[in-house]
């Protein structure tokens, strides 16, 4: 399937991405007050292994040495994240200066090696005191997140290319308030559905008040994991109802208010058992619907979906309904009658079918859904088993040629999305170095650059390698 040799123009941007629970470490220092991913992963059980971010990937000491990193790897730009608790200790109030001064070498850092800062204002590090004030179910929280990014657009200018307001709101809502697997671990379906308007809301506050302090012509962003959901018997209309609605609850749920100024009939309609969406006010789909100059899609692996007509989500078989886009099965959450069947493999270390057509299929659905709005790539990669073996000059090898190969099979997709008319304009490779996964904490490796977790020692894997001799000619190894 896949064409060596594809190769790309010479402004598409080639970049990888991090964010900053997951290699920062350094979280009670310079002011840094604890967010909901510090309170959750201290809290037994919640993360394997007991693992936190306390020390992560030490970046926050290491930084220049990761810059280093990037300007050798030759990527054009480079996708981070900014922790909100050390630029608003607590959630609120003045500016902490010594965390704004954090990021801000970052970026000269950057610009000095002549590499494109891509921000992320909110990539899950929600202040605690916030979460203990309601959390994203709470409007207050969407109202502090405007005021926060106002601050770091004042503390960063237009030194930075690109703003993204959020990460993956999907996972703050639905992972963070409905599931439980993320922070702050609560599980309730009002409540996430109350959480992805106020993420909607947060979005376009902080989309205006970058605005209008850097001028409208600033680039603005926000990053979804847009869901591929093929129905489990294409000649079901059962089942291709299950995907509707799951687009709905998944994907419209943020693409409506955010890019049409609305939300969905069909998603208030299939949800109304759950909630009366009354948390809505007048004028808010017009704040969510602030002009976007780029889509950032992330993209790891596709899912099917049955109907389970006449039976409730708590009878269904055992063994279903654990996919990573399954929160709304179970619990308290009623009449959300899907099952996921198995997808086929391969898999990666995450559990997830290797499919590159999602991709190829998600980029040319949205250049089709919203014709004038260039996509960007924000995520893609995966977590493979790496065996570390001994190279030829005594140092640490990592021969990832599955790591390799998936991301092949991606970027030739995406290639071929481009060639049928999506204006996919870069792709960031997740990730630059191995991380904290979350709820898998260091059990799982998704860098192209392996981190040794006793010494905090960089070694580039293969991929990385592989990574740079794409970006040096612009086309996919043959
Ligand atoms: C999406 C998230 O944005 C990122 O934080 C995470 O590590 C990757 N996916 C892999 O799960």
């Amino acid at each position: 399937m896949t064409t060596p040799g594809r190769s790309f123009p010479a402004d598409f941007v080639w970049g990888s991405a991090t964010a900053s629970y997951q290699i920062e470490g350094a979280a009670t220092e310079d002011g840094r007050t604890p967010s909901i991913w510090d309170t959750f992963s201290h809290t037994p059980g919640n993360v394997l292994n007991g693992d936190t971010g306390d020390v992560a990937d030490d970046h926050y000491h290491r930084w220049s040495e990761d810059l280093d990193h990037i300007a050798r790897m030759g990527l054009d730009a480079y996708r981070f994240s900014i922790a909100w608790p050390r630029i608003q200790p607590g959630g609120s109030g003045p500016v902490n200066q010594k965390g704004l001064d954090f990021y801000s070498r970052l970026v000269d850092g950057l610009l000095d090696r002549g590499v494109k800062p891509v921000v992320t204002l909110y990539h899950w590090d929600l202040p605690q005191e916030l979460e203990d004030a309601g959390g994203w179910p709470a409007r207050d929280t969407a109202l502090r997140f405007g005021e926060y990014a106002e601050h770091v657009a004042r503390g960063l200018g237009d030194r930075v290319s690109t703003w993204t307001t959020l990460n993956e709101p999907w996972c703050s809502a639905y992972l963070g308030y409905a599931s439980g697997a993320h922070a702050p671990g609560r599980r309730n379906g009002a409540d996430a559905l109350a959480a992805a308007h106020h993420l909607n809301l947060a979005h376009g506050l902080a989309g205006r008040a970058i605005k209008s302090v850097l001028g409208e012509n600033t680039p603005l962003s926000v990053t979804l994991n847009l869901h591929v959901t093929r129905p489990a018997d294409p000649d079901s209309a059962a089942d291709r109802d299950a995907v509707r609605q799951l687009d709905a609850v998944g994907n419209r749920v943020f693409l409506g208010p955010m890019l049409d100024g609305a939300y969905p009939a069909d998603l208030l309609e299939d949800t109304r058992t759950i909630t009366d969406w009354s948390f809505v006010q007048d004028g808010d789909e017009a704040t969510c619907h602030v002009p976007l100059d780029v889509l950032g899609i992330n993209y790891y692996s596709t899912a099917k979906a049955r109907r389970w007509d006449g039976i409730s989500p708590r009878e269904q078989p055992k063994g279903h309904g654990d996919s990573p886009f399954s929160p709304w099965v179970g619990d308290d959450v009623e009449g959300q009658l899907i099952d996921y069947p198995p997808v086929p493999g391969p898999y990666t270390a995450m559990g997830w079918n290797i499919d590159p057509s999602g991709m190829y299929d998600l980029l040319t659905d949205m250049s089709r859904r919203y014709p004038d709005l260039p996509l960007m790539v924000t995520e893609n990669g995966a977590a493979f088993d790496d065996a570390v073996s001994t190279g030829p000059d005594g140092r640490p090898a990592v021969h990832d040629d599955d790591r390799i190969a998936y991301l092949t099979g991606h970027i030739d997709a995406v290639a071929r999305a481009r060639e049928d008319g999506a204006d996919v304009r870069g792709y960031f490779l997740w990730s630059l170095l191995d991380n904290f996964e979350w709820s898998f904490g260091y059990d799982r490796r998704f860098g192209i650059i392996r981190v040794d977790y006793d010494t905090l020692e960089r070694t580039w894997k293969d991929s990385a390698h592989w990574y740079a001799e794409l970006i040096r000619t612009r086309q996919l190894p043959a």
